[in-house]
């Protein structure tokens, strides 16, 4: 390939074949500019629901709509080149029949350019995820933790501790049996995440599991720093860029106040610099 040459995206599947060979990278993404610093990094960028308490301020996933979902979808997709863009379902968009999930999913996918949807459950959405991979549409599955239950599940607690386990390895081999080319495992213990890690045809993306996972995902605002509203145990700090974003609007706040921003070198002069002599 010519160093100028575009580099097909990556698909679903071949997501599925680094299973067993190389540890699978992402992120999830909600904008162009950070879509473009991770395409050359990750193999899929995820546009997560997380979105709603990332970037709108919101107190859960819940109140996020397909309408939020594909305009930063389409952000995302203008700054991908290569790595896969998976889109999250919102709640509510897939969860009452599988042709309602078929309906938004394709609608996702069409109106974003996303290669893959993701939508939490498994056991419950094993019959659904079936469904629309018969259909054409790659399925992430994302079990563990489900931040859209959070109101079923008492909070954003560890999923599969103690007599738990054996739920949610039955929901990761009913995602992966239901032909899920994924699956996220969140906030699940260590060795369960091992567990289902050697269980699974599938691989496995870790959030709060294991380093064992065929897979690593972080919400980006919570590696960079910028999402400074709680850090959860799982979350490492590569950055902090919210520290440094809050100091610099207050030098920003200093200097205007102080009349020291604009300085000469910002503002215009009454009359255009003459050009240098042209060239010959
Ligand atoms: O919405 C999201 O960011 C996610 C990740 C935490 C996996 O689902």
């Amino acid at each position: 390939m010519s160093a100028t040459a575009k580099k097909t995206a990556s698909s679903a599947e071949d997501i599925r074949a680094c299973k067993g060979k190389t540890p699978i990278v992402s992120l999830t993404a909600y904008t162009t500019p950070m879509a473009r610093f991770m395409d050359a990094h990750c193999d899929f960028v995820l546009v997560g629901d997380s979105v709603g308490m990332v970037l709108h301020g919101l107190t859960s996933t819940l109140g996020v709509t397909m309408d939020m979902m594909i305009m930063h979808g389409q952000a995302v997709a203008r700054g991908l080149q290569s790595a896969l863009m998976v889109i999250d379902m919102p709640f509510g968009s897939y969860e009452e029949t599988p042709q309602q999930a078929f309906r938004n999913a394709a609608r996702l996918m069409a109106e974003t350019g996303a290669g893959a949807v993701k939508l939490e459950g498994g056991v419950e959405m094993a019959e659904t995820i079936r469904f629309l991979v018969a259909r054409g549409i790659p399925v992430m599955a994302h079990i563990g933790l489900t931040p859209q239950s959070v109101n079923t599940l008492g909070g954003y607690k560890v999923q599969g501790r103690d007599e738990q386990a054996d739920k949610v390895l039955a929901d990761a081999r009913a995602v992966a049996d239901a032909g899920a080319f994924s699956v996220v495992l969140e906030k699940v213990p260590q060795k369960l995440a091992d567990q289902i890690t050697a269980d699974v045809a599938i691989p496995t993306i870790g959030i709060g599991a294991s380093a064992g996972c065929d897979g690593q995902i972080l919400v980006v605002d919570d590696m960079l720093g910028f999402f400074t509203a709680f850090k959860a145990k799982f979350v490492k700090r590569y950055a902090q860029l919210g520290d440094d974003a809050e100091a610099a609007i207050a030098a920003y706040a200093a200097e205007v106040r102080a009349r020291e921003f604009p300085a000469p070198e910002h503002v215009f002069a009454d009359q255009a610099p003459k050009k240098s002599a042209q060239k010959k």
